[in-house]
């Protein structure tokens, strides 16, 4: 029991309208869509609650609270100066990065995505007739690497880069001598940064998340930030984010990008933003150790039970990125583990075209779904 939430605990989630649990039949385990088997923070549900005393729900705007509560947050966290009127709210990310790209780049330019990568970074660039640039991401035993040298020559042919950092589903976090580099060579290339930094407080063994706009003056002028409370604190289904865009013009044209397709922000989700940030620190620090320790003891169990599966442990995220290729399974890790041993993982091929080999694990969940799943993987290859 840690706080007053106690993490081990199991809720039953069928029945509740919850996407990653409605998603396969019912006797499948889903371990697949970034979202926690933990419920909310006690002062996030408080929050939302004293809101609905009073019962008037209409259009909402971000309050001043709000606003000042993330200009001190980027400040405390990050060492980032930032001003409340440099905060775009959003009713997501990815409605945030598809913005940027609708409203800076024209048909035809080029786009940079690092693979593998989340399906709909790696899918935004076709929305808007971009082409997508990749440059893979390489694993070594002690992590995933970026090469400096094919990243310069793809941004070369690139208007913008669509980052993700902390990275999904690999967990890289990029260091700050990475940043530097990719900051340098988006300088050296003109190139737009829309920087995605949901995972960006979930970070293990004492990392510092490093806004790359923070950097310095040039990087904080062609970077569009975009953040969230909504995977640290498992709140993604209240729908709010916010961009973070300190050069005006820039920011103009983003906020004209709307189209009248991308609404204003819920207000419960506005509410909820503030409790996290400014009363949730306990129940995301004991989330955190907690997720921290489960990273851990996947790595040992996939290494003592599957030692043919290759994992390198997430930096951050709550996601585990699983090599299956020298299983041989058929058709695929995911059909052959989703078919045969009942647990739902996200599908390699889902981040990129040269990944089918691998499944997407989510272990931001009570111990024993995890090894409710681990058991589930051993039955498919049995
Ligand atoms: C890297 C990344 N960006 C964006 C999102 C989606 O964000 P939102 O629900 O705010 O659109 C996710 C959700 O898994 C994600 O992992």
């Amino acid at each position: 029991m840690t706080g007053m939430v106690n993490f081990d605990i199991v809720h039953e989630r069928r029945g509740t309208g919850s996407s990653k649990w409605s998603k396969y039949p019912g006797d499948v385990l889903p371990m697949w869509v970034a979202d926690m088997d933990f419920p909310a923070a006690p002062e996030i549900v408080d929050a939302i609650r004293n809101r609905l005393e009073h019962p008037l729900l209409g259009y909402g705007v971000a309050r001043d609270e709000l606003r000042t509560q993330i200009v001190s947050d980027m400040q405390e966290k990050f060492n980032w100066s930032i001003s409340a009127d440099e905060i775009v709210f959003l009713p997501g990310v990815e409605p945030g990065f598809n913005m940027a790209l609708k409203a800076m780049l024209q048909p035809g330019d080029g786009v940079l995505v690092q693979t593998p990568v989340y399906r709909p970074i790696l899918n935004a660039p076709g929305h808007w007739g971009l082409k997508r640039i990749e440059a893979p991401l390489t694993a070594t035993v002690t992590g995933h690497v970026m090469d400096a040298n094919l990243l310069g020559d793809k941004l070369a042919q690139s208007r913008a880069f669509l980052f993700c950092n902390p990275q999904n589903p690999t967990g890289k976090v990029f260091t700050r001598e990475e940043l530097t580099d990719i900051a340098a060579l988006c300088r050296a290339n003109d190139t737009l940064i829309i920087s995605d930094e949901i995972h960006g407080d979930l970070l293990f063994d004492g990392r510092p998340h490093i806004p790359i706009a923070s950097l310095s003056d040039d990087a904080a002028e062609r970077t569009i930030t975009l953040m969230a409370a909504s995977k640290t604190y498992n709140i993604a289904g209240l729908k709010t984010a916010f961009a973070i865009i300190k050069n005006k013009e820039m920011r103009e044209t983003f906020a004209q990008s709307r189209l009248g397709m991308v609404d204003s922000v819920n207000i419960l989700g506005l509410e909820a933003t503030l409790a996290a940030f400014s009363s949730a620190g306990k129940w995301k620090a004991a989330m955190l150790s907690y997720i921290a320790d489960n990273r851990d003891y996947l790595s040992a169990q996939i290494a003592d039970r599957f030692p043919s599966i290759r994992l390198v442990k997430a930096e951050g995220t709550f996601l585990a990125w699983l090599d299956c290729a020298d299983l041989g399974l058929s058709p695929d890790p995911q059909r052959h583990f989703l078919e045969h041993g009942k647990v739902g993982f996200s599908a390699g091929a889902e981040f990129g075209e040269a990944y089918g080999n691998f499944v997407r694990f989510n272990f931001g969940c009570p111990r024993q779904l995890l090894d409710d799943a681990l058991d589930r993987m051993e039955n498919a290859l049995r």
